[in-house]
């Protein structure tokens, strides 16, 4: 299977998961990017089967209504009982990279509120050390040199993704060259700097379940 059979395959495993598990006020947290627009694609066929949705993104939200899901504020949702959600990376104690499409924060606090959140990966972004694909952070806009210091004082190279404003309207850095081999304790320390609103690392709250497309089949860890 190519990649983009694998994200299906993985899309499909989790609908296969929560399915059984749905009824008419079943509300979902929905993720972003190309693994999580599977996922979406195939909700539109079990559209009876759940009220709605809460998207982790304004792209998503988008993607979620062309389909006629209705797209929920999580204010008026919560608690949510599954998130499905994509990674950069992932670890195998489901410590995750997440941001490279720029919506970590708003995926970061659906996976907060979610009693299960169900990553969907293909095998390729399952690594022994995270840190390989660099580590986003949203940034406010007025704080992005002195956050870039801050980074270079962890031991990261910043790099500003020019051009690019989050949906909450703030700007991105990529770490690259971080050492990341103890997760908890880096996301800690950039949750400290003032001026990032939330940094990709996912690993005080990791995934509850990874369902992994490998070339033998999705694989269910957790
Ligand atoms: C979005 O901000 C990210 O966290 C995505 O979940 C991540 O980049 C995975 O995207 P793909 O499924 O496109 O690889």
């Amino acid at each position: 299977m190519n990649q983009d059979e694998l994200k299906k395959a993985v899309a499909q495993a989790a609908l296969d998961y929560i399915r059984p598990h749905l009824d008419q006020d079943s509300i979902i947290g929905v993720g972003t990017g190309s693994t999580a627009n599977c996922f979406i694609d195939l909700l539109a066929n079990v559209r009876n089967d759940f009220d709605g949705a809460v998207a982790s993104s304004d792209a998503t939200a988008e993607r979620l209504k062309s389909h006629g899901i209705p797209v929920y504020d999580l204010n008026s949702a919560a608690p949510l009982e599954f998130y499905v959600d994509g990674a950069d990376e992932t670890n195998e104690h489901l410590e995750l990279i997440k941001g490279g499409g720029g919506a970590l924060t708003r995926e970061k606090i659906v996976a907060a509120v979610s009693k299960t959140f169900i990553c969907i990966a293909d095998e390729s972004k399952l690594v022994g050390i995270l840190g390989e694909f660099p580590l986003p952070v949203e940034v406010v806009p007025m704080a992005r040199s002195y956050v870039g210091r801050e980074i270079v004082k962890l031991g990261g190279d910043p790099v500003y993704r020019e051009g690019f404003i989050t949906d909450n309207g703030n700007i991105i850095i990529d770490i690259h060259n971080l050492d990341i081999s103890r997760p908890i304790q880096v996301e800690e320390k950039l949750n400290n700097i003032v001026g990032i609103v939330t940094n990709g690392l996912f690993a005080r709250r990791p995934a509850d379940l990874l369902l992994l497309g490998t070339a033998d089949g999705v694989k269910s860890i957790s």
